[in-house]
């Protein structure tokens, strides 16, 4: 298994980097092939680990799907009758595999579908209960079968309303998906409206669909005959540009980050001029140049608008080392800390309540062995290492890998001493 060593502290790192486009909006846009007849093309994807599971779903589903690396891109073909079985192998990898479930029903609304339920994860608890609430008010029956939740109607899918009762960020997308050739209209409140949503809405209405605002966070989805012309350029990342915007605050240097859309980072971009940062935007990158004195903070996560939780591990790494009490309150997952017990191996002073980080930060961090448990952490751990004294090692880097394509050589080219060895 590879393991990355760090040598630190890397200071002032100056240089630039070339967003990937988003893992989140591509996982949507793939699954959402299967609502097409004819081809799909997607630009700009990030070939990570998530990536090529979510193209071995859609094979074992029955499509037909060809990548160019070289080219970012990836062309679907759903032609055939699918598979309707999604199976555990996939979606126990990748939750992301429960985004399968909305388009299948809707392409396939008199058949019945099983869907393997992912369980828990590193993040804790992750259930699939308002996804389903939210067929249901479409008319699609569900029932659990040794794992396997089994979906079907009498009737077809019939248009009328539901709310999510809290913001969830797939399962909005998997009843948009769900509703695309609904019978009559449907309208659906309290919407997630993370940038990945809307460019999957941008997408499908691109080709054919009919996804209206009515108010922030709810739409109307009138349901049309078929999608046609299929092809969509994905958005950047917004959690790997402010990820190395963040190397540039952990080593008090200068970072670009091109190929983003800074208003996808409009919580985040606030929170870095609050601890000391300056930043400045253009159309399609960021620039950051780091204070030598950074200030404590309180951050708070949240749906989009707010910061995101997938970026609370990254700032979580650089605030142990902003002098003074700084404080995170988690509100997306119940288990969401886990980079800092490997933090404060390092040195760093980080205490979890309940969903409350309090960090103390500290002058220096030093060194050490750490593991690594899931995307984010694997980053936040990185992090850390660059900013700490001597070499460290971090174990089981492939969850890193599953959502930050060419991390290494992204890292080394900004000047970060990293190597990996088996
Ligand atoms: N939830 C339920 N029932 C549901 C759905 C969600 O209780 O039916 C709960 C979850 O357990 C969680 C909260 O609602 O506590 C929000 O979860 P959400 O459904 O929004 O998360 P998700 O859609 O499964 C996506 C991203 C995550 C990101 C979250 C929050 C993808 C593929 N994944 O997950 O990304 O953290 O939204 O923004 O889009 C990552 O990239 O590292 C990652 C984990």
């Amino acid at each position: 298994m590879k393991r990355f060593i760090i040598k630190g502290p890397n200071k002032a790192i100056k240089g630039e980097v070339n967003i990937s486009g988003a893992k989140n909006s591509c996982l949507p846009l793939m699954a959402a092939s299967i609502l097409f007849k004819n081809k799909v093309t997607l630009k700009n994807v990030p070939f990570v680990k998530d990536v090529l599971t979510m193209k071995n779903l859609l094979v074992s589903l029955g499509a037909t799907v060809d990548i160019s690396e070289s080219k970012k891109m990836i062309t679907i073909i759903n032609k055939k009758n699918h598979k309707l079985i999604v199976p555990y192998n996939l979606v126990s990898t990748m939750r992301a595999g429960v985004l399968t479930m909305g388009p299948l029903l809707a392409r396939y609304p008199k058949k019945k579908i099983k869907v393997a339920l992912g369980g828990g994860c590193a993040l804790g608890v992750r259930d699939t209960n308002w996804h389903l609430a939210g067929f249901r008010s479409l008319g699609a029956k569900n029932n659990l079968d040794r794992g396997y939740v089994n979906i079907s109607t009498k009737n077809g899918l019939i248009g009328s309303k539901f709310k999510f009762p809290k913001v969830t960020v797939t399962g909005t997308s998997n009843l948009i998906m769900a509703s695309i050739f609904v019978k009559g209209v449907h309208y659906i409140k309290n919407i997630s409206i993370e940038p990945e949503v809307i460019d999957l809405i941008n997408f499908l209405n691109h080709s054919g669909a009919d996804i209206k605002f009515l108010g922030k966070r709810s739409i109307k989805i009138t349901g049309v005959k078929e999608l046609i012309n299929g092809k969509h350029n994905i958005i950047g990342d917004r959690i790997e540009a402010f990820s190395y915007l963040c190397v540039g605050v952990a080593t008090n240097g200068k970072i670009k980050v091109k190929k983003i859309n800074p208003t996808h980072l409009r919580a985040e971009i606030n929170i870095l001029k609050k601890i000391g940062c300056k930043i400045s935007v253009n159309e399609n990158s960021i620039i950051l140049s780091s204070a030598k004195k950074l200030k404590p903070i309180k951050i708070k996560t949240g749906p989009w608008p707010s910061f995101a939780t997938d970026n609370m591990p990254i700032i979580l790494a650089v605030l142990t080392k902003v002098l003074g009490k700084s404080q995170i309150e988690e509100t997306i997952f119940s288990n969401r800390f886990m980079a800092a017990p490997e933090l404060n191996r390092m040195g760093a002073l980080i205490r979890i309540k309940k969903n409350n980080a309090i960090i103390i930060g500290q002058k220096e961090l030093k060194a050490a062995d750490c593991i690594s448990s899931d995307l984010r952490t694997t980053f936040s751990i990185i992090l850390g290492a660059i900013a700490a004294e001597g070499e460290s090692k971090i174990a089981r880097v492939y969850h890193g890998l599953r959502g930050y394509y060419k991390l290494e050589t992204k890292l080394r080219k900004i000047g970060i001493k990293i190597v990996s060895k088996n």
